[in-house]
């Protein structure tokens, strides 16, 4: 059975580069994964004054991450951060409070630049906001991409090189899937569905 596997791109432009590395990724046609996607720049933008009844679109967005086995980011670099429209989509996912949808999803991130260091600044920030969430996130092994020239005019990836990285990052994303559900099935009292109450545990 394929992995149901929710990517969000935080590239909401037209002709964004990681909407193109998203594509090329489903192109790929990566053994046992199912990607399935959400244009998060439809979302209104996160408030407390909507958060116990909010709008349909985020209800479905909602039901997508619930229903999800696997959680994919593809996030740009902004100012060594991710984009605020990826933010506020996670943001979305994790409120109300106690009602956190990303807790214990296995995830992965990736992220396409065309500046040399390849969204290391955005991964490592997206990571940090990701570990709060008490996501399971894949720590090895990190793909940085710079893309500047990655893509040829029908926008397909040139490089094989970037495809057998692809292909290896993907087989790791699935081991670990494997690995996370079987460590977090029966422990309810470590890994609670709802989040934990008090975070972070200080005294
Ligand atoms: C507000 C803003 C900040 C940016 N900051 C960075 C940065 O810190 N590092 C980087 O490599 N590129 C930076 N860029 C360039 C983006 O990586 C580039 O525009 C990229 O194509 C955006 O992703 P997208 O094409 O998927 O929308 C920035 C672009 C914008 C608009």
């Amino acid at each position: 059975m394929a992995i149901k596997t929710l990517t969000l791109v935080g590239g909401i432009s037209r002709n964004s580069l990681n909407k193109k590395y998203f594509r090329s990724i489903q192109e790929l046609s990566i053994p046992h994964f199912e990607f399935e996607t959400f244009d998060i720049s439809k979302l209104p933008f996160f408030s407390q004054d909507l958060e116990m009844d909010p709008p349909d679109i985020v209800s479905e967005f909602k039901d997508l991450i619930r229903e999800a086995q696997a959680v994919l980011f593809i996030s740009p670099e902004y100012n060594r951060s991710f984009p605020g429209v990826l933010k506020n989509a996670i943001d979305w996912g994790s409120r109300p409070y106690g009602q956190n949808l990303w807790n214990r999803k296995p995830a992965a991130l990736l992220g396409a630049s065309p500046g040399a260091i390849g969204t290391f600044g955005a991964q490592h920030h997206l990571r940090q906001v990701m570990a709060y969430l008490n996501m399971s996130v894949l720590g090895q092994p990190e793909m940085y991409f710079n893309a500047s020239h990655a893509f040829d005019e029908q926008d397909r990836l040139t490089n094989e090189k970037t495809k057998e990285l692809l292909l290896q990052y993907f087989a790791a994303f699935e081991e670990w899937i494997r690995l996370v559900g079987e460590r977090t099935e029966d422990r309810e009292d470590l890994y609670p569905s709802e989040g934990l109450e008090d975070s972070p545990m200080t005294h």
